[in-house]
């Protein structure tokens, strides 16, 4: 891959820029003075139809190649203020990258990780996020409303491996597959958090609550997606902890930009808050050091 060199302005690397809250969040952040956008992306001819401007630079990248994620940050040269690792996949059958592992828990977590890994020499005094969502919480009401029951953590290993429950339906385990990489987003930045001194770069999570409409269900059945696209977006503003990409972009703009930035480790939601709805379990700090650390042995990277 290419070199990636930018010098002499404030850079952002957006995932998932093409599509719901990374394209809403691209497109507030190049309307800030000196900012660049760095925007991995799989299909650049979709990415450039997007017509976002001379401030975005989009680079091939498909994030279920983790080879491709190493050689993408191994080419980075020049400074990163903010690095938001949004892009994920959601429910559907069980599907495998070209490297043999789950796709939920490889694009959602191994590749958000790897990037950061590779990217850290870079991002001194800038930020990370780790995008979350209160499905890892076992015990929100709302969730399991939804038919969510809450992640299943086994192993890092099994996990990848796509290991599935016996009995449980498919719509289920492609269920519990985004919930448990949303556990995984949530834990891998409080841990982070603990091991990186939050004055060398400041790691963050961010739940940007139920944002009805976007592509994130795009592998679920039809009448799903009508639901999703019509009746829930209609709802938002009746629900609450639900938004729209373009209300969710302005808090993940506010946790990339605002001066002094808030303690690292912390997840925050839309309202700029400390999410509320975070599982308790997801702060335990053996549960982080059990991620973490076979997460890393997996994709064998260590934190620089
Ligand atoms: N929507 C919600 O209610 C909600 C709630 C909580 C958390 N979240 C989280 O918010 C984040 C953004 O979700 P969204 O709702 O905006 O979803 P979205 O509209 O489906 O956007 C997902 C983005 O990820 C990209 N992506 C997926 N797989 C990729 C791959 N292999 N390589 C490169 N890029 C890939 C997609 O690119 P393509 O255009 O190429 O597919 C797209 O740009 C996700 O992490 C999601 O888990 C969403």
């Amino acid at each position: 891959m290419a070199d990636i060199e930018v010098e002499g302005e404030r850079c952002f690397v957006v995932t998932g820029a093409t599509s719901g809250l990374g394209l809403a969040l691209t497109r507030r952040l190049v309307r800030l003075p000196g900012v660049r956008v760095v925007a991995p992306a799989r299909d650049l001819a979709r990415a450039a139809a997007l017509k976002l401007g001379e401030r975005v630079t989009w680079v091939e990248l498909d994030l279920r190649s983790l080879a491709a994620v190493r050689a993408f940050a191994a080419g980075w040269r020049g400074r990163i203020d903010g690095l938001v690792n949004n892009a994920g996949v959601s429910a559907g059958a069980l599907r495998r990258t070209g490297d043999g592992w789950e796709e939920t828990v490889a694009v959602n977590h191994l590749a958000a990780l790897q990037l950061t890994v590779g990217l850290l020499p870079h991002l001194v005094g800038g930020r990370v996020v780790f995008l979350g969502s209160s499905t890892h919480n076992p015990e929100y009401r709302r969730a399991q409303r939804f038919a969510h029951r809450g992640p299943r953590f086994t192993s890092i290993e099994a996990l990848a491996r796509g290991s599935e429950e016996a009995g449980a339906s498919p719509a289920r385990l492609g269920f519990d597959r985004y919930a448990t990489s949303k556990l995984l987003n949530t834990v891998t930045a409080i841990e982070l958090g603990r091991r990186i001194a939050g004055e060398r770069v400041a790691v963050y999570g961010f739940d940007p609550w139920m944002m009805p409409g976007t592509g994130l269900q795009r592998a679920m059945p039809l009448p799903v997606r009508f639901l999703w696209a019509t009746v829930l977006r209609m709802a938002v503003p009746w629900m609450a902890h639900a938004s729209t990409p373009e209300r969710s972009a302005v808090g993940l703009e506010w946790l990339l930009t605002v001066r002094p930035p808030p303690p690292s480790g912390q997840i925050f939601g839309v309202d700029r808050l400390p999410s509320r709805t975070v599982w308790t379990g997801a702060q335990e700090p053996a549960l982080g050091r059990a991620v973490v650390d076979e997460s890393l042995a997996l994709l064998g990277a260590t934190l620089a």
